[in-house]
This record gives structure tokens, C-alpha cells and sequence, in this order.
């Protein structure tokens, strides 16, 4: 049987309440995170960029962003409102640098050519349609911006039992990608110069990297989201 979107909102749901306590976050999300910023920093440095983290949950990984890299503004997207709401005190806190908007990775809510950086992290793995959501990504971007994904790494004996095994017995049919499938998802959303580098550890994960070479004519934007309509539609505030 598929995964849905109705079987991710039921679980986040349930899981926004203790989700920034739990054991992944020492696990995977940390580290995945790590993993991310020093990426973002060895291409763009302190630059005053534009980042849209898109699956954000709680926003956790925003603020880590905005205290590495305190030129940059992030928007936070999630398609779980209660997700977003965990994350009450965090939006408010940054205020315009980090802005919560409630929305689907496979549409995102955004205008072509508004970010420097897209990450995904973590999050993946729920979307029904991933060529859609990594196509959308790159409409997003700027010419010269990129993509950085991370999901968990199922292709060694490893990372299959933990993600294909254990986590498909608790989260249902969600997809982690191999290593080649993610690559052909970038190239045919038109990114170059992909790059895969392979994090080992008791939750291995896979960080893809992709460069965006010109804004697509794929796809229209669906709305163009202002700052201040940010924040209503979020209905975080
Ligand atoms: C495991 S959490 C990861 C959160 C955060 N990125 C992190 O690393 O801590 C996965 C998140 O993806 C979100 N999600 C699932 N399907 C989505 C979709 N189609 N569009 C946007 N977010 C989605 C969930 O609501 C959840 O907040």
C-alpha cells in the first residue's frame, strides 16, 4: 500500500507535542544537522542569504542556521500546522529572520528564483511524489543556488534495516531513496554537479548536493508569499 500525506499529518501530529525531546534528535537529526550547515557555510560563508527549509518540523534546524550564519533568513515550511506550532516561541523569538509558513514540499509556496538555499532534511522520505518535490526545490532556487537533502542511507545492510526495516514498521510505506535514485531525481530536475557524501554512525544518512543551473520553466509558482502573510497563514503567532 502507497504512503499519503493523511498518514504523515496523522503521525506529526501526534509526534509534535515531545518531538524535540526525542532520541532521534541525538541520533540522526543532530548530526544531520551539523552535517548541513557546515555545508551551507563552505559555500556561501557569512553571506546574507535566503534559505527555505523545507519539512522544518519545530524549526529546530532554522535557529541552528541563524546561529551559525546570522546574515541569513530562513523560511521554515512545514505541511503540519502542529508541527510549526511546536515551534511557537522559536518563530517569535527571530522574528523576520526566521518565518514559519504552512505548506506541501511538493508545492511549495513560493515564487521561482526566491532562494539561495533549499534544505530538506530528514523529511524526505515522506513525500509520495519525489520527483515533483525535487523538481518544485530547483524552481525555487536561483540561478547558482542549491539543494541540500538529507535522508537516512538504506543502500549498505545497515542503513537497510534501520530505515527499510525498522522505520518502515513504524512510519508505513515511506520511500528512503538509494544513493543512484536521488541522483537521477536531481539530474532530472535539472540540477548539476550533484554531489553525495555518505554519513556513517548508528543512523547513517546521505546528504545530497545539488547545483541549480538556470530558474525551470517547469511549474508556475502557486502563490508568491509576502513576510507579513507569512506569518498569518502559519497561524503560529
Ligand atoms: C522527521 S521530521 C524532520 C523535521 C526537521 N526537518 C528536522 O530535521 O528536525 C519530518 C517533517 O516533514 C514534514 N512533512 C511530511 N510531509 C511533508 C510534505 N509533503 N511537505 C512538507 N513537510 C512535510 C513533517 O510534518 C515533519 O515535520
Amino acid at each position: 500500500m502507497g504512503y499519503d500525506k493523511q498518514q504523515a499529518t496523522e503521525e506529526f501530529v501526534r509526534w509534535s507535542e515531545s518531538y524535540d525531546r526525542c532520541i532521534l534528535q541525538w541520533l540522526l537529526f543532530g548530526p544531520s544537522h551539523r552535517a548541513l550547515i557546515r555545508r551551507i557555510w563552505e559555500r556561501f560563508g557569512d553571506r546574507p542569504i535566503r534559505v527555505l527549509d523545507a519539512g522544518c518540523g519545530t524549526g529546530q534546524f532554522g535557529e541552528k542556521i541563524l546561529e551559525a550564519l546570522p546574515n541569513a533568513q530562513v523560511f521554515g515550511m512545514d505541511l503540519v500546522a502542529e508541527m510549526l506550532q511546536g515551534g511557537a516561541r522559536r518563530w517569535a523569538s527571530h522574528q523576520d529572520a526566521l518565518m514559519p509558513v504552512q505548506g506541501d514540499s511538493e508545492h511549495l509556496p513560493f515564487a521561482s528564483g526566491s532562494f539561495d538555499v533549499v534544505t530538506c532534511a530528514n523529511s524526505f522520505h515522506h513525500y509520495p511524489d519525489q520527483q515533483r518535490a525535487v523538481t518544485e526545490m530547483h524552481r525555487v532556487l536561483k540561478p547558482g543556488g542549491r539543494l541540500m537533502l538529507v535522508d537516512g542511507y538504506r543502500d549498505a545492510p545497515w542503513g537497510w534495516f534501520i530505515y527499510d526495516v525498522c522505520v518502515e514498521t513504524v512510519e508505513g510505506n515511506v520511500h528512503h531513496c538509494s544513493r543512484a535514485r536521488m541522483r537521477d531525481l536531481f539530474a532530472n530536475a535539472g540540477f548539476v554537479e550533484t554531489e553525495q557524501t555518505v554519513h556513517r554512525g548508528p543512523a547513517p544518512f546521505l546528504l545530497t548536493e545539488g547545483l541549480a543551473r538556470s530558474a525551470t520553466t517547469l511549474g508556475r509558482p502557486h502563490f508568491a508569499v509576502a513576510p507579513a502573510q507569512v506569518r498569518q497563514s502559519s497561524g503560529t503567532r
